[in-house]
């Protein structure tokens, strides 16, 4: 099992760039585990009991999304239905209570720029902003939220502009991992 869990969800891996480049760097690190929960779960039909032993072996979580619709892709949702209500309305003494403290960092990719992402802009509000039902459950789980990791413009991206943002992403999750409970959890 991993210390750093990343649990990516993307509905079309085989035609991702963006979410790619940053799998691909992450999965140099050391200690480090991709999860494609798409793959795993092409039905959506999710094993809770797996997944949920996944997030309790690791020591610091990763959701890895492209945005769509201002949102997260489906099967992330049905993760935190079917995982989290588990955990944490079903299970929380044996389950949910033992996630308390671990660092939560969402690193999504956006099509859109920077420029779109706020008020008066294509998208109306900060991404940040779109990504608060992420933090609330965040806070309401106990997990350490974390400054989101945003790639913008990720369609239009060449491939120098994606291995860039492959480098900060494995260096982001390199800081990460050195940053004990405690202070994740300040
Ligand atoms: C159904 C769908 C909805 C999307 N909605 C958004 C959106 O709301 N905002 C945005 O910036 N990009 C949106 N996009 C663009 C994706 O975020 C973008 O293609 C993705 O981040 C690129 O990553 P990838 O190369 O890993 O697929 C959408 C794409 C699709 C297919």
């Amino acid at each position: 099992m991993a210390d750093t869990l990343i649990l990516l969800f993307h509905p079309s891996y085989e035609s991702s760039r963006a979410n790619r480049a940053l799998a691909e760097a992450a999965a140099a690190l050391p200690g480090t585990c991709i999860a494609d929960m798409q793959a795993l779960y092409p039905d959506g039909s999710i094993d809770t009991g797996v997944e949920a032993a996944r997030l309790l072996a690791a020591k610091r979580i990763i959701l890895q999304f492209p945005v769509q619709w201002y949102s997260t892709p489906p099967l992330l949702k049905a993760w935190q239905d079917a995982v989290l209500t588990r955990m944490f309305y079903v299970a929380y003494e044996s389950e949910g209570r033992r996630l308390a403290g671990k660092p939560l960092l969402v690193a999504a990719t956006a099509g859109n720029v920077p420029e779109a992402y706020v008020p008066g802009g294509a998208n109306r509000f900060p991404l940040s902003d779109l990504l608060r039902p992420l933090e609330a459950t965040a806070h309401r789980c106990g997990l350490a939220w974390q400054e989101p990791f945003l790639v913008y413009g990720s369609r239009k991206a060449d491939e120098e502009a994606l291995a860039a943002v492959g480098t900060h992403y494995a260096a982001r999750l390199a800081r990460l991992a050195k940053i004990a409970p405690a202070e994740a959890a300040a």
